[in-house]
């Protein structure tokens, strides 16, 4: 039985830091080392001050003040650490391909598989390797090939550690996980990593099984919870013409506890690293068996998460009289949910860009997210020139400024203190009438209809 005292995890961002950081606090006596390329992340993570760290999350501060320097350590040394390490845990991005076969589906797995050499190509003693990033279906096969076929004559142990954790709530999931699911071959490979989680998880909910169910779990999972905002999104659209309230439904069917109170919160469409690439991933794994009937079924719940977001942007337009041309629209929120400073695939993003395509002028106001991170993001949609985006959009860091003189405040991340803002005095500040396009359900349509705000919120 081996006893594992060095661990390296390669990729130090909204996966890789907060998971390592917390094995690093529960497990004092294993050293942690969290390594990657960029040495301007790494610099972040070492940063004396603490609101510096390159992720947000609520109480990860803490938790990187009581390990860092103890026994875990933020590197860019990446061979050293991989030389040194017992076990190796891959924690870098799979974002979905933007070229060739699968372009816009398939997971692109460039980066895991030049870690998957650098290792093979390092390696002088025996390892662990661990996935942990969201991988397609057979990825540790590929991942084993390589190892085995260009490493220096050491053995190499693929296990696949899929993280469950939610960003805005990583540390709080991280130390009191439902589950943690461990994929494998090797018993004693298996029983080690078994070994690190048990110092703080209960044994029962550690779960082992063979590596391609634990692949497809992690698909699965995420598969599903997309697919219950989906569903409820679809509900919403229907409220809306009926007259019925998409949050009174929501509580009436979720109090049968068959089908359970969670993700059965209307919005303006889910975002996130995951829900989206690996329902893409799952569709694209089905096509590849010729299965097009089981592709279809889970496209749908992206088809819908579209259908969301353009219905939201869609409903600015036509209640602002048809036209935003020149109109100053003020963004609530930009993260993909609160609590995190992470805008991958955040509907944010794309409503403000079929605004844009309008004319419109959006002033973005978010508490975490910086200017540079939003103007990249729409960038990268390569919609309309860098310039035209700079043009049309304003970063406001003082949310009363953000919102004064607007036609209209769209509310696209459900952020707490946007409920305790000073509602007349945003009121008396904004063009007239004033309107309120709640993506959240999160203001008090009360307060604000007493006010004079024209409120509007998804499915009611
Ligand atoms: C998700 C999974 O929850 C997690 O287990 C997995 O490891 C990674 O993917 P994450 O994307 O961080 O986590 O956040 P999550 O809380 O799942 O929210 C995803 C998106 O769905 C967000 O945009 C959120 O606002 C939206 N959502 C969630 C809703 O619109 N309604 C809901 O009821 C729940
Ligand atoms: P996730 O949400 O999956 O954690 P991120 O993009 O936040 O994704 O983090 C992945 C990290 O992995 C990035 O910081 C990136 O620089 C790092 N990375 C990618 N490939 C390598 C590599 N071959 N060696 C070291 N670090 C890498």
């Amino acid at each position: 039985m081996r006893t594992i005292k060095k661990i390296t995890c390669i990729g130090a961002g909204y996966v890789g830091g907060p998971t390592m950081s917390v094995v690093a606090q529960r497990c004092p006596e294993i050293e942690v080392t969290i390594v990657d390329s960029n040495t301007a992340r790494i610099a972040a993570w070492n940063d004396s001050d603490l609101s510096n760290l390159p992720v947000y999350e609520p109480g990860l501060d803490e938790v990187v003040a009581e390990a860092r320097g103890r026994n875990l350590f933020f590197s860019a040394d990446v061979d050293k650490a991989i030389e040194e390490a017992d076990m190796i845990f891959i924690s870098v991005n799979t974002p979905t391909k933007t070229y060739g076969k699968g372009k816009g589906q398939a997971a692109d797995l460039k980066f895991i598989e030049l870690c998957a050499r650098q290792i093979a190509a390092v390696a002088t003693s025996d390892k662990i390797v661990v996935e942990k990033s969201t991988l397609p279906v057979r990825t540790a096969e590929a991942l084993k090939s390589i190892l085995h076929n260009t490493g220096n004559d050491v053995k190499f142990h693929i296990l696949s550690n899929p993280e469950f954790l939610a960003e805005g709530t990583a540390v709080h999931d991280l130390q009191n996980p439902d589950r943690v699911l461990i994929g494998g071959e090797d018993d004693d490979a298996i029983q080690a990593l078994v070994d690190i989680y048990s110092h703080w998880v209960p044994r029962e909910k550690i779960i082992t099984t063979n590596l391609w169910s634990s692949e497809l779990s992690k698909l699965v999972a995420n598969a599903f919870l997309a697919q219950r905002v989906s569903s409820i999104n679809a509900i919403s659209e229907l409220c809306e013409v009926t007259g019925a309230d998409v949050n009174e439904v929501s509580r009436a069917i979720g109090m049968d506890s068959r089908i359970g109170p969670k993700f059965l919160k209307a919005s303006v469409g889910f975002g996130g690293s995951c829900f989206q690439k690996d329902i893409l991933n799952l569709v694209y794994i089905a096509r590849t068996y010729n299965l097009h009937a089981v592709a279809d079924y889970w496209e749908q719940v992206i088809l819908l998460n579209d259908h969301q977001k353009v219905r939201f942007a869609e409903n600015i337009i036509k209640t602002l009289y048809n036209t935003v041309n020149g109109k100053k629209i003020a963004f609530l929120g930009w993260a993909f949910k609160k609590d995190t400073n992470d805008t991958r695939e955040s509907a944010a993003i794309y409503v403000a860009d079929h605004l844009l395509n309008e004319e419109a002028e959006v002033v973005v106001y978010d508490p975490k997210v910086s200017a540079e991170q939003i103007y990249k993001d729409l960038d990268y949609l390569g919609t309309r020139s860098p310039e035209d985006n700079r043009r049309l959009v304003t970063i406001a860091t003082d949310p009363y400024e953000a919102m004064r003189d607007a036609h209209a405040i769209a509310v696209l991340t459900e952020w707490d203190e946007f409920m305790s803002y000073d509602w007349a005095k945003i009121k008396a500040g904004m063009k007239k009438p004033s309107f309120v396009f709640d993506g959240r359900k999160l203001l008090n349509r009360k307060q604000l209809e007493e006010l004079g705000f024209v409120y509007y919120a998804i499915g009611e």
